[in-house]
């Protein structure tokens, strides 16, 4: 960021170049500053001027700190509208204030009212466009209707993030229809709120289903994913959950849909969310490594359509495209993970 005497040009978000006039608005430290935002295209080689928005920033010393960003987005090319589910906590609520940071306007999901309003509140108070949905994605009629509901709003969505997810429940392990919470949350759940949010995404440019997967991963048990078996260990359960996720997206991505990218993400491994401190008892590290690379997931060019990256499993932990578990692009396995599931959906 440089700062002349009353002016400003930085580049803070890739892609974009800021400047404007420097406003005094107040208090001592807080600075408000009509600006221009030029949208570089390094594809086309292209750039010009896109929208007009405002930021803060804090004096720090000689040195000026970007609090926040608020963009009052008028280019709709530039502004994405993305779904984040499970945006209460941990990874997705990092990964959504990061997007609504970068001006986009982001669906929060949560399953509890008040945490999600919480959520919703602290984001649009510091400039962020959020509207704020409710469903526990253990119920069916839940995720059917947190689809209805979005699609009532909006006729078309760029983003879904499925990054919902559950290890240890803190309580039964079964729904009340005798299947394991594990899949349904981590598995079953992303499916159907994909498969009902498709029409809106369809015919989007540049549309992504990103399933927050981990590098968790076991051979999916079919009597367990239909309730029929019951698996006592917590991590096998998710473990089996994730690869199932794994599995439908590689299915869907290459036998079904083509226009929309669709990859799983591990987003790293022990990150500091309250999933880890309860599933291992640790802190674990930055957060902000899942967040980031979400961000990149549902916007950088490496997962766009000409990437051809779609039903890939990206390995965070890597850093990298990754085969993964052998059975992520077994075709035949995907296939039949994909049934159970459809059977489940159908009763
Ligand atoms: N942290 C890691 O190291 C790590 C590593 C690999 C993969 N992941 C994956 O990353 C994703 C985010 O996890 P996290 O680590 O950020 O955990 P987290 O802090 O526990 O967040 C999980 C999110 O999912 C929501 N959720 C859980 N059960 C739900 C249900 N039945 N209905 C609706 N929402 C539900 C939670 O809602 P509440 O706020 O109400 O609890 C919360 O918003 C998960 O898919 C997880 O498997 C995490």
């Amino acid at each position: 960021m440089r700062l002349g005497a009353n002016c400003v040009t930085w580049s803070l978000l890739p892609n974009f170049v800021f400047s404007g006039t420097i406003i005094r608005t107040g208090t001592e430290s807080v600075f408000e500053c009509d600006l221009v935002c030029t949208k570089i295209d390094e594809r086309r080689q292209q750039s010009g001027e896109a929208s007009f928005g405002a930021f803060t920033y804090h004096q720090v010393g000689s040195r000026a700190v970007v609090a926040a960003v608020r963009l009052a987005v008028n280019d709709m090319a530039m502004s994405k509208t993305i779904l984040v589910t499970g945006a209460s906590d941990g990874i997705g609520l990092a990964t959504a204030r990061a997007l609504a940071d970068r001006g986009h306007l982001v669906l929060l999901h949560g399953r509890n009212a008040e945490k999600i309003e919480r959520v919703a509140e602290a984001m649009s108070l510091a400039g962020g466009r959020v509207e704020k949905y409710v469903a526990d994605l253990s119920r069916q009629k839940d995720v059917e209707s947190l689809a209805d509901a979005v699609c009532a709003r909006h006729s078309s969505l760029d983003v879904l993030i499925n990054n919902a997810g559950v290890f240890k429940t803190g309580g039964p392990t079964v729904t009340p229809d005798g299947r394991d919470i594990r899949f349904v949350v981590n598995t079953v759940s992303p499916y159907l709120l994909t498969k009902r949010l498709l029409p809106i995404m369809e015919g989007v440019q540049d549309a992504r289903v990103v399933n927050v997967s981990s590098i968790a991963a076991a051979p999916v048990d079919l009597d367990a994913l239909s309730g029929k078996v019951r698996i006592q260990d917590d991590y096998q359960a998710y473990a089996q959950s994730k690869l199932a996720m794994n599995m439908w997206t590689y299915h869907m991505a290459t036998q079904e849909q083509k226009g929309v990218v669709l990859v799983a993400v591990n987003p790293g491994s022990l990150l500091a969310t309250k999933m880890v401190k309860e599933g291992f008892g640790i802190n674990g590290n930055d957060v902000g490594i899942g967040a980031d690379i979400l961000v990149r997931a549902a916007l950088s060019d490496e997962f766009a359509p000409h990437a051809q990256r779609s039903g890939r499993f990206f390995d965070n932990d890597a850093g990298c495209f990754a085969r993964g578990h052998p059975h992520n692009d077994d075709s035949a396995r995907c296939a039949a993970v994909m049934r159970e599931i459809e059977s489940q959906l159908a009763l």
